[in-house]
């Protein structure tokens, strides 16, 4: 073989790599995107789970499990004392956080405020407008706190 044709070849080889992985992550279960929402999607058969022995220890502790942004408002081990959001923001998909000091959601890119119940507080200081935060339901067994569709 010629080196400019193993060098053709090896390029071939590498672009089929790039477009079969591109496809296996856009098809992937769980990741069912709302429409207009593109990081409200259900979490995957089973839900997504924190462990509250060791996470969340602390009102106002926050953490992202597979695009889930958990987040501890009360004391206690109740499915009461916590919210679940989509952890990307609506608009164009900027990171989310939780501001425990103002008790809100604050999204990284254009600052989009949300409550710990997903309705908009501000919209997105770009002059565009964004959707309410998909929230998930909450089931407690034991210490495990599992976010549902
Ligand atoms: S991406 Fe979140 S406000 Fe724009």
């Amino acid at each position: 073989m010629e080196r400019n044709e193993f060098i053709k070849s090896l390029g071939l080889g590498v672009a089929l790599v790039c477009t079969g992985s591109c496809f296996a992550g856009c098809g992937s279960k769980g990741d069912d995107p709302q429409p207009g929402n593109p990081g409200g999607g259900n979490p995957p058969a089973g839900g997504v789970s924190v462990n509250l022995s060791t996470q969340l220890l602390t009102v106002g502790a926050s953490l992202v499990v597979s695009g889930i942004l958990f987040i501890r408002t009360a004391a206690g081990n109740a499915t009461t004392s916590f919210a679940a959001t989509q952890a990307v923001c609506p608009h164009q998909g900027g990171s989310l956080g939780f501001i425990q000091a103002s008790n809100y959601i604050q999204c990284s890119l254009h600052s989009a405020r949300y409550s710990t119940g997903g309705t908009i507080l501000a919209q997105p200081n770009d002059g565009g407008t964004t959707t309410a935060l998909k929230v998930y339901t909450l089931t407690m067994n034991g210490d495990t706190l599992t976010a549902n569709g």
